[in-house]
């Protein structure tokens, strides 16, 4: 089966056939995602939430995303894999975007990063993908923004803001991203921009316009709790699943029902 690439998403845009991404973080969830048939992987900074228990995204590094990268790559023969960019390892120039997004191709085995932003980071975005590096874009609610935002909210209600969002995506292309992400917006604006651009528009919370969806495996499994957002759907409940299995085994071991004769050598 041929490895998915950015031309394939874009072709797949152009086709009119729906892109499915989920995040992933480790080598046995991105190995049972590509054998599922997901069109690309991404090793979110969400792993600073759901993985590592911060409470938002800015405390991820560049070390953890290197980290969790490899371990998805090396479970994936299909899937196209991008992986995020992290707070503060883009913003302070685009040389230092390049080294970092040049890193996590490097040694991170990531077939493209994604960096959030529209206008403010076009540039960088430009000098990443003339460096032979695909960018996917990140607009709307940029989660990396939480404190400038002040939580977690639907961004581009007003008309304005709205207007901000669309010239974002819009810049984001003109760059050479090879799509662009839409997280928390309202699904008008995420139907308009979509139409306005040539490049995917990958959805989160952004109505089911968008050219593919993206969400976050965790989320999805339900297996983090500490947030149950709107946007969501979940697909299974993983988590009483552990809490039983893991009830389960505590108990036999107490009660000295396992390890069994079949256990033992
Ligand atoms: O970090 C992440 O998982 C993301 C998705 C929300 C798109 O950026």
């Amino acid at each position: 089966m041929s490895r998915i690439t950015t031309t394939r998403l874009v072709e797949m845009k152009r086709k009119g056939e729906k892109i499915t991404s989920m995040t992933a973080y480790d080598y046995s969830t991105a190995k049972a995602l590509d054998e599922s048939g997901i069109d690309f992987i991404l090793v979110g900074d969400s792993l600073g939430m759901v993985v590592l228990g911060y409470e938002n995204t800015l405390f991820v590094t560049l070390e953890d995303m290197l980290h969790h990268t490899k371990a998805v790559a090396r479970g994936v023969s299909r899937a196209l894999v991008v992986a995020d960019m992290p707070f503060m390892s883009y913003q302070v120039s685009s040389e230092q975007a390049l080294v970092n997004a040049g890193r996590l191709i490097k040694e991170g085995m990531a077939h493209a990063v994604k960096i959030e932003g529209g206008v403010t980071v076009a540039d960088t975005v430009k000098r990443v993908t003339d460096a032979g590096i695909p960018v996917l874009g990140h607009v709307g609610m940029t989660p990396q923004s939480v404190y400038k935002f002040g939580g977690f909210k639907v961004q581009g209600r007003s008309q304005d803001a709205a207007q901000r969002i669309l010239e974002d995506a819009k810049a984001l292309e003109q760059a050479g991203a090879f799509g662009v992400v839409l997280e928390l917006i309202p699904r008008d604006l995420a139907a308009e921009i979509t139409e306005s651009i040539s490049i995917p528009s990958i959805g989160i919370g952004a109505g089911p316009d968008c050219d593919g969806q993206v969400l976050i495996v965790d989320d999805v499994l339900g297996v983090y709790t500490e947030l149950q957002p709107k946007h969501n759907k979940k697909y299974a409940d993983i988590r009483s699943i552990m809490l039983a299995a893991f009830k389960e085994y505590i108990r036999e071991v107490k009660e000295g029902a396992f390890p069994t004769e079949e256990n033992s050598f």
